[in-house]
């Protein structure tokens, strides 16, 4: 507890400086990474047993980004900015996040090798004791759709922070089917909040989870491991796939979209590099291990490329440049106890 305070004194001290380095940037950082570290004996004690989802400790996460992009806050409280914006960002966000309008549209190379690597996946993944299923931050439905071709999973969830996002998967005919059988439920919920589901107040017990290119938009990997072990049922063998932005594209890009709204420009959103080596390691923390037998040399971990010329030209605009670099992961989990 006293190094968890250490750091986290570090890091305020460091933040409140008036002249601010390069050195100290990577102080700062250095500091968050031991106080993220460090905190996990507030979890163990009981304190927090549930993670952490507060507001002021996940800003810490935009300092060096803010500081990078406007200066030193000299000592401002960070209140001030935070309540204005909830109501400036946050909720107008939650209603639209731009994607919505031209995510199903805009011949993303990522959504496409991801199709791919789900294709050959999910039926791997999916037995016939998979019979609850979320899709979290489903977006437009597009893997959504794809659960719902495998008798097995009868009820499927799925969750999205925006409802623009949702309004669109309403629209697609096989979810718009699943609907009206009763098989699928789709809600507004955000993996980093503290707020219920939005089915009422049961937990769904869920034996499987899949996230696909959703961790690049999620500030912490703690906080959204430990709240999505909470969706799953207790007891091991509940499994979960994420799919993400390889580091190597994350740290050339990020998730963009043209905003018809802005004179067609092209809109970037924040992003976060996660890559295969984070996620084993935090999702461990919340009670999962790599699945075995599956994966690349079954590691429970598929790294994808743009093969050669051939595949790019396939993959459509944008991927040519990406050939034979690392463009996407998936990583197949299951819980130990
Ligand atoms: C790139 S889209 C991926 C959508 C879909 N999973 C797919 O593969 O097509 C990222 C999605 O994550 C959602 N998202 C971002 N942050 C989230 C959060 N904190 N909680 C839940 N969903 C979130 C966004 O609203 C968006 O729909």
């Amino acid at each position: 507890m006293l190094r968890a305070f250490s750091a986290f004194l570090d890091f305020c001290y460091l933040v409140r400086r008036n002249t601010i380095t390069e050195q100290t940037l990577r102080e700062i950082e250095d500091a968050l990474a031991r106080y993220h570290r460090e905190r996990t004996i507030f979890e163990e004690s009981g304190v927090r047993p549930n993670g952490f989802c507060l507001p002021r400790q996940h800003s810490l996460t935009h300092y060096v980004y803010l500081i990078t992009e406007f200066a030193a806050p000299n000592g401002l409280c960070s209140s001030i900015t935070e309540s204005k914006h909830t109501k400036a960002v946050k909720e107008p966000w939650r209603r639209s996040n731009g994607f919505e309008a031209t995510y199903d549209t805009d011949e993303n190379f990522l959504q496409r090798v991801d199709n791919e690597l789900v294709a050959e996946v999910l039926p791997q993944l999916l037995s016939t004791s998979t019979k609850t299923v979320v899709d979290l931050g489903c977006g437009t439905g597009r893997n959504t759709a794809k659960l719902l071709g495998f008798p097995s999973a009868d009820q499927v969830l799925g969750l999205d922070v925006t409802e623009g996002m949702l309004d669109v998967a309403r629209t697609r005919p096989e979810l718009a089917e699943g609907m009206r059988e009763g098989r699928i439920a789709l809600g507004v919920w955000d993996v980093m909040g503290s707020d219920p589901l939005p089915f009422g107040n049961e937990q769904p017990n869920a034996d499987a989870l899949i996230s696909t290119l959703v961790l690049e938009h999620l500030p912490s990997l703690d906080t959204s491991f430990l709240r999505v072990r909470q969706l799953l049922r207790p007891g091991a063998g509940a499994w979960v796939l994420v799919t993400n932005m390889h580091p190597v594209l994350g740290r050339q890009g990020g998730a963009n979209f043209i905003d018809d709204a802005n004179g067609g420009m092209r809109m970037w959103t924040e992003k976060y590099v996660w890559g295969p080596e984070d996620i084993l390691v935090v999702a461990a923390r919340a009670g999962f291990a790599a699945m075995q037998c599956v994966g690349d040399e079954g590691s429970g971990v598929w790294v994808r490329t743009v093969r050669d010329e051939e595949h790019a030209r396939r993959l459509g605009a944008g991927s040519g440049k990406w050939i034979r670099k690392e463009v996407l992961f998936g990583v197949a989990l299951v819980t130990t106890e």
